[in-house]
């Protein structure tokens, strides 16, 4: 069973939404919707999101869920602006507590951010099922980047959110807030023992050496192909790779804003008294000493 899949590519974030749509009963799920946003001004926009509103109105699209592979850290969730364009509820995995009570401190967010998983409309377990349509949904938690990485198997297609991505870009970084380059390890293997044709969506495409950007591959692509952990790459070789690697990355352009946003579920931030929406920033806190 094919489910039909359509892509959108967010340049400014090098971010991927998908629509995934059943053929016979037009029952679909958007997967990590993108909300448009300025960090010079302050300004959010839905513009990108909006064609993604148009693809499903045009393709006569049911939307029963808005999906989040992760609380992402370099983009905004557009996921309330789908909920309210199209219906559908928004979930993602019930790690998303701990991100949430990670952040909540790190942010020193007060009362009114319950940091309980009630922002969002369903929690989700790993080995949960999903029906969709003549589809099933299988989630499958892939902690390592996130304590709340969950992939989506839907028939043969698999979105494996912030854990590889294409081939020749390896894998995503695991030193926020409950990442653990170990796990993350173990959550390939567990992908990786798939059927090989499986199809695999990708979170994120950078576009290395200024290629298009590219969001589909394959299992055994991936475990032939991929950079950082392809078949033979020992958890050993792997987790020491990972670290050195972690170890010179920047935090995320948008990981301040994003943050914020994404583990309210796509909400800005309960407004002030004079109506208008704040974000914090924890002065010398997150990354390393300039
Ligand atoms: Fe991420």
């Amino acid at each position: 069973m094919r489910p039909v899949v359509s892509a959108f590519h967010h340049k400014p974030t090098g971010s991927w939404t998908y629509v995934v749509m059943d053929a016979v009963t037009h029952a679909a799920v958007v997967i990590d919707p993108v909300l448009d946003y300025d960090s010079r001004s302050g300004r959010t926009g839905t513009a990108s999101a909006d064609q993604v509103v148009a693809h499903c109105r045009a393709a006569g699209a049911d939307v029963l869920w808005i999906l989040e592979t992760h609380a992402h850290a370099d983009h905004l969730s557009a996921a309330q602006h789908l909920h309210t364009s199209l219906g559908g509820r928004v979930a993602i995995g019930r790690g998303v507590l701990q991100v949430q009570q990670a952040f909540k401190r790190i942010f020193g967010l007060g009362a009114d951010f319950a940091a309980d998983g009630t922002d969002f409309d369903r929690l989700l377990a790993d080995d949960e099922r999903l029906s969709l349509g003549q589809q099933e949904l299988h989630v499958i938690a892939v902690p390592g980047h996130t304590n709340d990485s969950v992939a989506y198997l839907i028939g043969d297609a698999l979105f494996v959110g912030d854990t590889i991505f294409m081939p020749d870009s390896g894998t995503a970084r695991c030193d926020f807030p409950g990442g653990d380059a170990a796990e993350l390890y173990r959550s390939v293997q567990r992908l990786y023992q798939l059927p090989p044709q499986t199809r695999v969506y990708v979170c994120h495409d950078y576009c290395p050496d200024g290629r298009e950007p590219r969001c589909e591959s394959s299992i055994a692509e991936q475990r032939a192909a991929n950079v950082h952990l392809r078949d033979g790459v020992s958890e050993d070789a792997f987790v020491q790779m990972r670290r050195a690697r972690d170890a010179t990355l920047d935090v995320p352009n948008l990981l301040i804003p994003a943050v914020q946003v994404n583990i309210r579920a796509g909400r800005l931030p309960p407004a002030d008294a004079d109506g208008v929406s704040y974000l914090r920033v924890p002065l010398n806190v997150l990354g390393r000493p300039l």
